[in-house]
């Protein structure tokens, strides 16, 4: 992991912070998400749910969404380095990213990116490359 031990603290407090605004009636499955850029800013997110399930946005797309509004991405030439997800619940273990997300994240996110999975029981805090998530992405040539 290359990032500091502050920097980790830091993006999954700010994950777990951006949980509490999850608009999860449906699924009752708060989730946070965190994006860290390359001067330090950090972009948060949290999951937006829909009655119509099928529209929901997940904490990821959210985060990403208010980087890339920023004017934050690998196309901008503004690098997001990391990203840390938390759920409040954890009856699936360490919440980790779905397939749609990935790719997304794939999009905007460096291939180097370091991605914490956390666990909020345990309080472990898992790291995956972004390349290592979703490897052979379809996709801008890394
Ligand atoms: N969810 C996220 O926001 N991010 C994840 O990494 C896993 C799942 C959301 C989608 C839905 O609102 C709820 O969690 C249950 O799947």
């Amino acid at each position: 992991m290359t990032l500091s031990p502050d920097e980790v603290t830091r993006l999954v407090a700010a994950a777990r912070q951006a949980a509490s605004k999850a608009y999860a009636p449906y699924s009752d499955f708060p989730v946070g998400a965190a994006v860290l850029a390359d001067d330090g800013r950090v972009f948060t997110g949290a999951n937006i749910e829909n009655a119509s399930y099928g529209l929901t946005q997940c904490a990821e797309r959210t985060a990403l969404s208010e980087a890339v509004m920023a004017g934050y991405g690998r196309h901008a030439d503004r690098p997001l380095r990391a990203m840390a997800v938390w759920a409040a619940r954890n009856d699936h273990g360490a919440v980790t990213p779905c397939g749609a997300c990935r790719q997304v994240m794939a999009e905007f996110l460096s291939p180097r990116a370091e991605i914490l999975l956390t666990d909020a029981r345990s309080g472990e805090i898992g790291c995956r490359g972004m390349a290592d998530l979703l490897p052979d992405a379809f996709g801008l040539a890394p």
